[in-house]
């Protein structure tokens, strides 16, 4: 068999391989709904902690049910005293995500709270412990960063009313602690995306939550996913003024490009999220007198859906590209942008651990060799060098000061 007659599913594009009772995507129709629930009906009504039960027991919560299980998540919000001694050495220079992968990690060898292993029941206490510290890890390394000290959390706040009081110290206006818990609920699960594929290989491995998590955390940070409403905020920044926005789009396309916060895996139509975003997004800027983001950001969706080369390739707005005048209206600093994504898709990765586990059966895809085949070792003296002889390499920070730049680009065939 040689590489052109093999069926790669290079991205595993179009591959099913579970079957799932979370999230369901139309992608050409542009519908999302979990659990059978049209995430238009669920925006703007269910909170957070009602859409993580939703997620967690597959089913609404009646009242009583979802008063324990926010509170469950509500006295969960403090973090282990030790776990302050990390957030306090770690580097000035590590970003929020580094810092929420990092404490999350740690959080397991201070998390043995859970210890009883009844049907899951360890996984689901630990994935609510997580799902309510995330806010309190960001929130805490955001003041620490900026020499203010932690703020404690409040348990008589709701999950997005509260992240917004441990960052700022004061109550938020509840317009805005809505539009964030709107967006929270948004984000809380999206079928088999990266990060979820991510957790669901390590919770295949039988791993635990914690794993898991931060698996899925390293996931969401590229630019390709989480990383882009960071990137589409970047973006609007560097237009500046509305009037800017068509030489930029032009600029753009002639470079060849891509723009962030745009195109869709599976969406070839417009993102549902997008649709709500984008009224949430309108709706803070006018209620806050500043409607420049919005304006650049309408505009250039304009620019985009009406170029030939968009519409071809059925590129529309996506989840991330709204996202970035929401939150920045909001008065969250831009390098938190991915640190929110996390702390709302949390409830979607966890579900999707336990229900992997449920009816578990190892990840293990394969890969074609296309590399040579039957060579012959031959002794060292034998090898003919690509790079030139260095004498005396000195070691600098665990890599050769006087490295060859040959030896930094990895090998092709
Ligand atoms: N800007 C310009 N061109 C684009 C864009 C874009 N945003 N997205 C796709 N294209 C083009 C590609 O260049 C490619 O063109 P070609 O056929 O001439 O080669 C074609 O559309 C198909 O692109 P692919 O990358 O093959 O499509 P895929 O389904 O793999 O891409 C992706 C999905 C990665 C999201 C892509 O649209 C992209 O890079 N978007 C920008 C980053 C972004 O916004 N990511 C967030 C996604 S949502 C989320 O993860 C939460």
């Amino acid at each position: 068999m040689d590489l052109s007659t093999v069926d790669i599913k290079r991205g595993l594009e179009g591959v099913i391989f579970t079957e799932t009772y979370l999230s369901a995507i139309d992608g050409d129709a542009g519908r999302l709904s979990y659990c059978g629930y049209d995430i238009g009906d669920l925006a703007g009504s269910a909170s957070y902690e009602e859409t993580a039960f939703l997620l967690w027991y597959q089913r609404l919560p009646a009242e009583n049910e979802l008063e324990m299980l926010s509170a469950w998540l509500r006295a969960n919000r403090h973090l282990p005293k030790t776990v302050w001694g990390i957030m306090h050495s770690l580097p000035e220079q590590a970003t929020p995500m580094e810092a929420l992968r990092t404490v999350a990690s740690t959080l397991s060898m201070f998390d043995r709270s859970c210890l009883h292993e009844v049907e899951g029941g360890s996984s689901l206490c630990r994935a609510v412990s997580l799902t309510a510290k995330l806010p309190t890890i960001v929130a805490s390394f955001d003041r620490l960063r900026r020499d203010r000290p932690p703020i404690e959390p409040r348990t008589d706040l709701g999950h997005a009313a509260n992240l917004l009081y441990m960052l700022t110290g004061e109550e938020p206006d509840p317009d805005d602690a809505d539009a964030l818990e709107t967006y929270f609920v948004l984000l809380a699960d999206h079928g088999m995306n990266a990060s979820t594929f991510s957790a669901r290989v390590t919770a295949s491995t039988l791993g635990d939550v914690f794993s898991s998590v931060v698996t899925a955390l390293g996931t969401l940070k590229g630019p390709l996913h989480g990383g882009a409403s960071q990137r589409s905020m970047e973006q609007l920044l560097e237009i500046g003024r509305v009037e800017r926005v068509d030489e930029w789009f032009d600029q753009r396309v002639a470079a060849k490009q891509r723009i962030f916060g745009f195109g869709h895996r599976v969406y070839k139509t417009e993102d549902p999220r997008a649709t709500i975003l984008r009224k949430l997004s309108r709706q803070v800027a006018e209620r806050t007198g500043n409607t420049r983001w919005f304006d650049i950001s309408s505009r250039l969706e304009e620019k985009v859906l009406s170029h030939p080369y968009f519409q071809e390739r059925r590129i529309y707005a996506n989840v991330d590209f709204y996202t970035g005048p929401l939150l920045y209206a909001l008065e969250i600093p831009l390098d938190l942008f991915i640190p929110m994504f996390a702390i709302a898709r949390i409830a979607g990765w966890t579900a999707h651990m336990l229900e992997q586990q449920r009816n578990n059966r190892l990840i293990r895809p394969r890969a074609y060799y296309a590399g040579p085949r039957d060579q012959v070792w031959n002794e060292m003296v034998q090898r003919t060098p690509l790079v030139e002889a260095q004498p005396d390499i000195q070691c600098v920070a665990g890599r050769p000061a006087n490295c060859p730049a040959a030896l930094e680009v990895p090998p092709r065939f």
